[in-house]
């Protein structure tokens, strides 16, 4: 089954030829340079851009698989959730697309599509039940899915998603946006307990997550260096610090995660900010410890937005017998959640 995947959630133009799990291509045209001079996403750049690029990284991504448009069984395009004018963009351009080709639209969930990463490639399968931790530059969440389609929030952000409070913090740190990268490059090379930052939640008897009041401990620490800010050496010791705090807090709902749902089989960890490698070696910590299975996506391309976890996400839905359907009527969902289901 060849299926064209299309995302244009938020700030990257991406389009993905899969063969089943097999990516024939993945291209992505990121906006990140556009942005930066204004420290975040701003949504109608991001639809300006997408449109000029659209076509441009179909092309290349039909070009790359060496297939045509007659090839393709479907076309899958995220609906939500995301930015509403650039998923306006992906969308309109999927179905223009699938009327003038002929070719069957699916309209995917970009959190299942989070989810799916780990499979893109089919070197590995997710066991069910399974809990999904979901962190992203939007979104934060830890999820309990019964199988492929059906799943529940358990615990979430109360207000900064973990990706954001990097970049936050990295903006107090002077370092360039989108900075959660450029910030785990620095802790590497410092020492995490020289500061003292509060571990958020550690008390909340729930699987919720927090970070608005670590962002704010740490622009308060920050402020103690004074008008010349840290010098290079704290700057390091200091990502290290605010790293170590960040990644525990997840850790802790983690781990009362496993103990509130003991059945759980395999462990999924998906979003930008599962590329992290401090966080990808404490959770390997817990999850040998509860005896869970644990999968990230299998390269740094496919933590972050792309469309082959897209296509994934159709290919996944429909092996397990769901159906799609209204593509005249397909419309964006900007606030659209795992709970609604992977396709539509
Ligand atoms: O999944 P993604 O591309 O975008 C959303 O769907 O939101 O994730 C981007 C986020 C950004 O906040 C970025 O700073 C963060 O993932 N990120 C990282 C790392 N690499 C990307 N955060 C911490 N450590 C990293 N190595
Ligand atoms: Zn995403």
């Amino acid at each position: 089954m060849i299926i064209l995947g299309i995302d244009t959630s938020c700030d990257e133009t991406s389009v993905a030829v899969l063969n089943d799990l097999q990516p024939l291509s993945n291209v992505i045209s990121t906006q990140v340079k556009q942005h930066r001079k204004f420290g975040g996403v701003v949504p109608f750049l991001a639809q300006r851009l997408h449109r000029e690029r659209i076509n441009q990284v179909t092309e290349l991504a039909l070009r790359q698989a060496k297939v045509n448009w007659n090839d393709l069984d479907y076309l899958a395009v995220t609906y939500g959730p995301g930015l509403a004018p650039a998923l306006e963009v992906g969308l309109e351009f999927a179905k223009q697309q699938s009327l003038q080709h002929g070719t069957a639209l699916i309209g995917v969930n970009h959190m299942w599509g989070h989810f799916a990463s780990v499979q893109v490639g089919g070197k590995q399968t997710i066991q069910y039940p399974a809990l999904g931790v979901l962190i992203s530059g939007g979104h934060s969440e830890i999820i309990f899915a019964k199988s492929f389609g059906e799943a529940q929030i358990v615990g979430q952000t109360l207000d900064d998603a973990l990706g954001e409070a990097y970049d936050k913090a990295a903006v107090m740190l002077g370092l360039s946006y989108p900075g959660g990268k450029v910030l785990a490059k620095l802790a590497k090379a410092g020492d995490p307990l020289t500061y003292q930052l509060p571990i958020p939640m550690q008390r909340s008897g729930d699987l919720n997550l927090s970070y608005s009041g670590l962002k704010n401990a740490m622009r308060l620490l920050v402020l103690e260096f004074g008008e010349n800010g840290p010098k290079e050496a704290e700057v390091k010791d200091l990502s290290a610090t605010f790293q170590a705090v960040a990644n525990q807090s997840l850790c802790l709902k983690l781990e009362r995660a496993f103990q509130h749902f003991p059945e759980v089989k395999s462990l999924v960890v998906g979003g930008g900010v599962a590329a992290n490698q401090d966080l990808r070696q404490r959770v390997r910590t817990i999850a040998r410890e509860y005896g869970v299975e644990i999968m990230f996506p299998p390269s740094i391309k496919l933590c972050t937005d792309n469309a082959a976890m897209i296509a994934a996400t159709a290919k996944l839905a429909l092996d397990s017998g769901m159906k799609s359907g209204h593509s005249a009527k397909l419309d964006r969902v900007p606030y659209l959640t795992v709970e609604d289901g992977p396709i539509k």
